[in-house]
């Protein structure tokens, strides 16, 4: 991103006009010693290098566990230690409950409706309330196991005709976008004879894809008329082509409902959009219906949250797994204890896998696959460890360096999953070293179903598979590289091969 960026730079601004910026900034910086010399005008962006999260964390040495930085002509403040963290969430939530928004999410006006973008007020409150009375409560978690079961078992067969290496993260994405797909709408959107299936799925793709790119326009939010990557362009032509199809679907099912009732008679609730259908706000400042709009873009949020951060997770629990044979061996010697060689993993049986947890556990650690969470704002003029942080101030809370942070973990480089046996950190938000689903009022709202799914589809494919690199890697040479995006994933994705275990 530093190289079209700064093409750009260079349109913009005339080299002598940045050497006087240059002499004036220099000076103005030098009084403060907590800030690393930045550039005029584009302040630090140089300074993060092509992987931001782990530039940062290498800054604290230097800087201190709380840097501040200027990111073109926004403040941002970034949180390294746990021990800062803690202070964040515990003592000043709410004063940075609001969120960042980039340039490509204003298009369709889809902040207006998201709930993970939503200013923090009653309409947040109530996609929110939606989310965790309604949707991801263990009750109704519980009551749609099979829904999981049928589109893991669809996985299931679609590797096991494989007889060469896979993607792995390909297949887990597919299987995670069709557990959505059938939770929210009760469609098979990756089956291909699905009636706009294909066409929903790689407009998302997509979406998924603008969202993640780094975009000039957010860091010279005047620049944004301009466009200049082509990113808000093709945003509104994705993201106008998903709102059309769930808004075809969700038209569909108001028909369906009318034609089943006549209103005297509740209908029997199917799945989460039945939910927003019939959500009835509580009065006050809350609306009494979600509008079209505001439920089409919930519906899409849904499917973001879902899918790609749980195949990042997988693709890299089994790229550890690959790397570190004693803790494969221990994982799979767990799951034939206590499932058993003649049947298959089922959600219930998560509670008795205490490894198969470590290991979730282990991963999310080291990869967190948000690694700064979603971005928080400051509400209104405020302190934090001494600092004065202005209204609007962005804060990345770096998850992927609490994760390996030294004074919280004993070898925290090396994958080791043992430490989370007999240990209370969990990833609740409760523990401010282990933060993979942020914390506090904004901390992830999917989380009950996230660890169902996780847990599930890894231990599945575990379970069902014997897995082998290519004859040419070996754990040694396996690339860990990373890629940015809306996720941090493999750069390289995984390819594994799947021998369908000769017992089950
Ligand atoms: C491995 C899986 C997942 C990871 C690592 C993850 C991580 C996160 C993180 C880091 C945040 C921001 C938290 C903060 O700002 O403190 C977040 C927010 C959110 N996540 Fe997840 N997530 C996952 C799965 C899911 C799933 C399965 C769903 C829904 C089906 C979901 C829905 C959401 C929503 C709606 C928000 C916004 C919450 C708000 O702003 O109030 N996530 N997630």
């Amino acid at each position: 991103w530093g190289w079209s960026f700064l093409g750009w730079s260079i349109v913009i601004l005339s080299p002598a006009a940045l050497l006087l910026l240059l002499l004036l900034h220099r000076q103005k910086c030098s009084s403060n010693r907590r800030l690393p010399p930045g550039w005029p005008l584009f302040g630090h962006i140089f300074n993060l290098g092509t992987m931001p999260h782990r530039t940062l964390a290498a800054f604290k040495q230097h800087h201190g566990p709380v840097i501040w930085l200027k990111l073109g002509s926004i403040n941002t403040m970034v949180i390294l230690t746990a021990k800062a963290a803690t202070d964040f969430f515990k003592n000043h939530d709410l004063s940075f409950s609001e969120r960042t928004i980039t340039n490509v999410m204003q298009s369709h006006d889809y902040h207006k409706g998201s709930l993970a973008l939503a200013p923090y007020g009653a309409h947040w409150r109530v996609l929110r309330r939606i989310c965790t009375v309604e949707m991801f409560v263990h009750k109704r978690i519980n009551e749609t196991v099979s829904i999981r079961r049928k589109c893991v078992d669809d996985m299931l067969v679609w590797i096991g005709k494989e007889v060469h290496s896979i993607d792995v993260a390909r297949f887990v994405f597919l299987a995670s976008f069709s557990i959505i797909g059938n939770l929210m709408l009760s469609r098979d959107l990756v089956d291909p004879e699905s009636k706009h299936g294909s066409e929903f799925f790689s407009a998302m793709m997509g979406v998924t894809e603008w969202s993640g790119c780094p975009n000039v326009a957010d860091l010279f939010p005047w620049l944004g008329w301009l466009d200049p990557q082509g990113l808000r362009r093709k945003m509104d032509r994705d993201l106008g082509k998903v709102l059309m199809i769930v808004s075809g679907f969700v038209k569909e099912r108001v028909k369906e409902m009318k034609e089943e009732g006549d209103g005297d008679q509740e209908r029997i609730r199917k799945d989460f959009l039945d939910v927003l259908l019939q959500f009835e706000g509580g009065g006050n400042d809350e609306p009494t219906k979600l509008s079209d709009q505001d439920l089409n873009i919930f519906i899409l949020e849904i499917f973001f949250g879902g899918s790609e951060t749980t195949s990042s997770t997988i693709e890299w629990a089994l790229t550890e797994l690959l790397c570190n044979p004693k803790s494969m061996i221990k994982v799979k010697d767990e799951l034939a204890k206590v499932v058993g060689p003649n049947r298959k993993l089922e959600e219930a049986d998560i509670d008795n896998l205490q490894y198969l947890q470590a290991v979730v556990k282990e991963t999310l650690r080291l990869h967190p696959t948000i690694p700064f969470l979603v971005p928080r704002k400051a509400i209104h003029d405020t302190n934090f460890m001494g600092y004065h942080i202005p209204k609007n101030t962005q804060v990345f809370v770096n998850a992927w360096a609490i994760g390996r942070d030294p004074e919280c973990w004993d070898d925290p480089l090396c994958f080791k999953p043992e430490r989370f046996i007999g240990s209370k950190i969990d990833y609740k938000g409760q523990h401010f070293e282990l933060i993979p689903f942020g914390a506090g009022r904004r901390m992830c709202a999917g989380l009950p179903l996230a660890q169902r799914m996780l847990h599930f589809v890894l231990g599945s494919l575990l379970h069902e598979f014997d897995w082998e690199l290519d004859d040419h890697v070996t754990p040694e040479a396996m690339d860990m590289k990373e890629r940015m995006g809306m996720t941090v994933r493999k750069l390289e994705p995984l390819k594994a091969v799947p021998r369908k275990h000769p017992a089950v």
